[in-house]
């Protein structure tokens, strides 16, 4: 759905709004959530919540946003996170020299060339600002994206907001280990914020200078890479992989993606499995997705491997999780500048772990599965909106509402809720316009059940159900409600079955 359509129904209905919009000097790439917009972003990241980390029997943390510059220094961010910038001679804009390139190439360029390679490129294809149409630009510089603050009183302690959620995992890794099983692999999480001074932040969610990750880092022993536990459960599971070699998408299953040697193992193969079908909890359509192998020259510097698991939108495709193995890279950093020791003894042999990393941003979750799930339709004259979100991601489940507030049917609509709010279901209230307007007002934000209450609910305790989808509606007792609500939530029965 064109970005405009979405923008004005997040700005409609309070979904995402600038932040700091009362003043004119709030800077761009920071945006706040409303009450719709942070529900849907809650159950986004508790979906990946239970079908990754719980169900994959990892351990999850909430380290701290602020880390000291040594952490940075080991992880090789102070020396390698950079954006490669250009400036207009004329009106002195800035730009990512990659994408401005890009743009005018209309292809991938690696944000990894030498700057004076960028430079050669932006003569050769005679760039333009696209600002003031300038034609000179000064030199390709390096721009380090980390925000830098100084912490205590005489501001003598270097600190860095943290660009990636995962270094403190890789801090906490030793602490981790020895406190939980004491055994290989081991997924540890964390979702949260993370801060890069993106040059040019765009397109609302996709690219912000604050933004929501949810990474998982899977610490593994190198030579047990083609050893899971449950590899059985996804062999034949086919996976949609963008080869480097071919530059062709096509479906490979998870053994031959490791007997083939196309991944660097069965660990590989299981998790970006385990990746798609995440996706698909979440509503995005299998047709729609892709994992893309990266080049070297496309890589982060410390990923030796990495597919990047992309959604196509109406923006193009979208990355919305990098997955990286990431080697002995960052422990054996952060061992060395730490002067500790972050290897494990297993079977008698000492060795540093690898690490396989699931890295995705929430946000841009959330803003690909509003740009899929959003529907506009015509029925006779009038024009609907709805957001077919599935149930577990919805801001709620259902809304209940009295079809007038007078006869007592207020007050019984008020006792249905409560009932409903006792059995943990979310519901939104509302008593206020017509009934068509306040079914247009659910469907606009993907609520997916909504309850009437009237006269005949005072007469025979029955409630109108109708389904957002197909506006369908039934009558059910108001004692099955909960189970009713329950057994379309888990989808263990269709709207047409009940
Ligand atoms: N720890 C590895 C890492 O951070 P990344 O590819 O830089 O890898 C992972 O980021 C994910 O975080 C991306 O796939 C994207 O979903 C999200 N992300 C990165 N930069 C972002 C930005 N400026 N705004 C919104 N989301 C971003």
């Amino acid at each position: 759905m064109p970005k405009e359509e979405i923008n004005n129904l997040a700005l409609r209905r309070t979904l995402y709004f600038p932040s700091g919009e009362i003043y004119a000097s709030a800077p761009s790439g920071f945006w706040e959530f409303g009450p719709i917009g942070e529900a849907i972003r809650r159950k986004i990241v508790a979906v990946w919540r239970k079908e990754l980390v719980e169900r994959e029997g990892m351990i999850e943390i909430g380290g701290s946003q602020i880390l000291p510059e040594d952490v940075f220094k080991a992880s090789g961010h102070l020396e390698s996170f950079n954006d490669p910038i250009v400036q207009c001679k004329k009106c002195h804009s800035l730009f990512r020299a990659d994408k401005l390139i890009a743009e005018k190439v209309d292809g991938i360029v690696p944000e990894s060339l030498a700057t004076t390679e960028l430079d050669k490129l932006i003569d050769e294809h005679k760039v333009q600002c696209p600002k003031c149409r300038g034609k000179n630009f000064e030199e390709v510089r390096k721009f380090n994206m980390m925000m830098g603050l100084q912490i205590g009183a005489t501001g003598d302690q270097p600190a860095y907001l943290r660009p990636e959620t995962c270094q403190s995992i890789f801090c906490d890794f030793r602490r981790l280990y020895k406190s939980s099983r004491q055994e290989l692999p081991l997924g540890i999480a964390q979702a949260g914020k993370s801060f890069r001074n993106e040059i040019a932040p765009r397109n609302t969610l996709l690219r912000q200078r604050e933004f929501g990750q949810m990474e998982i880092e899977v610490f593994f022993n190198p030579d047990k890479i083609n050893d899971v536990a449950h590899f059985e459960d996804v062999k034949d599971y086919k996976l949609n992989l963008m080869l480097l070699k071919t530059g062709k998408l096509g479906k490979v299953s998870c053994s031959d993606a490791a007997k083939k040697k196309i991944v660097s193992g069965k660990l590989v193969a299981y998790y970006l499995a385990r990746v798609q079908q995440l996706y698909e909890k979440l509503g995005i359509p299998l047709e729609k997705m892709r994992f893309r192998e990266l080049d070297n020259d496309e890589r982060a510097f410390y990923a030796k491997e990495t597919w990047d698991f992309e959604v196509e939108t109406d923006l193009g495709w979208v990355e919305l999780m990098a997955c990286n193995h990431r080697t002995d890279y960052d422990l054996k950093g952060h061992a060395k500048q730490s002067k500790q020791d972050l290897s494990v003894t297993e079977e008698g042999k000492k060795f540093v772990p690898h690490i396989f990393e699931l890295s995705a941003g929430i946000d841009r979750a959330f803003y690909v599965i509003l740009d899929l799930s959003f529907r506009k339709e015509k029925r006779g004259k009038e024009e609907r909106i709805y957001l077919k979100l599935p149930a577990a991601i919805a801001p709620y489940l259902s809304g209940v509402f009295p079809l007038v507030k007078k006869d007592g049917l207020l007050e019984k609509a008020e006792e249905i809720a409560q009932t409903l709010r006792e059995h943990q279901f979310d519901v939104f209230f509302d008593e206020k316009g017509s009934i068509g307007k306040r079914y247009a007002r659910v469907d606009e934000i993907g609520v997916p059940y909504a309850i009437t209450v009237d006269y005949d609910t005072m007469k025979d305790s029955t409630v109108t159900l109708r389904e957002r989808d197909s506006m369908d509606q039934k009558r059910i007792a108001i004692e099955k409600l909960p189970e009713t609500l329950w057994l379309l939530s888990l989808e263990k029965k269709t709207f047409k079955e009940l």
